[in-house]
């Protein structure tokens, strides 16, 4: 089935909200954190995929000069594994070098290899670890940066 990207709208906040409780847990975003990301544009930009209507992966990147921020990236997990992450993360990248940003920053959980995997294909370095980042389980958080002249290996 087809996905498509298109940018994260008002009505869409109940699934995306949904969404990311399943897939993070006691870490997801409130309904208000949501609100007032998507209230941050232009700065903050929010792309959703979508499947016949359905949200199916969202991801978000604060761009705030010369360094732009991934902010959050998921897949719905019947979804997982077939380059939707990383057609996320290109968007993202795409819209952080748009708005003049030389480098992508952003934070993973030290244990979260998927995503890690992710970075590291898409051309993000591990540039410096923060101990015991993430409460209450005390794992560390890995920072990745990516140059925005070289992040793509395709
Ligand atoms: C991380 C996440 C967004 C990846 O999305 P995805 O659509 O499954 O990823 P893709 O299919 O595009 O895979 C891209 C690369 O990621 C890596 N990867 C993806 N799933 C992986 C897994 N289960 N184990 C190891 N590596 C994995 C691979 O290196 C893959 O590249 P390759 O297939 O060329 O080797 C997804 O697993 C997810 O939503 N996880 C839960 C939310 C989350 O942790 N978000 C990141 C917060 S920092």
């Amino acid at each position: 089935m087809n996905v498509a990207l298109r940018e994260l709208e008002w009505p869409d906040l109940a699934e995306v909200g949904a969404l990311d409780e399943q897939l993070f847990g006691r870490d997801a975003w409130s309904p208000q954190s949501w609100w007032s990301e998507l209230a941050g544009r232009p700065r903050r930009r929010y792309t959703v995929a979508t499947a016949a209507d359905r949200i199916v992966g969202y991801g978000g990147v604060d761009c705030a000069g010369a360094t732009a921020d991934v902010m959050t990236i998921a897949v719905d997990p019947r979804r997982q594994g077939h380059g939707l992450g990383r057609r996320l993360l290109d968007r993202l990248a795409e819209q952080a070098r748009g708005s003049g940003a030389e480098a992508l920053l952003l934070e993973v959980r030290a244990d979260n290899e998927a995503a890690r995997n992710l970075y590291l294909r898409a051309g993000f370095e591990h540039i410096q670890t923060r101990r015991n980042y993430y409460r209450p389980d005390n794992v560390d958080a890995h920072i990745m940066r990516a140059n925005l002249e070289v992040t793509s290996d395709d």
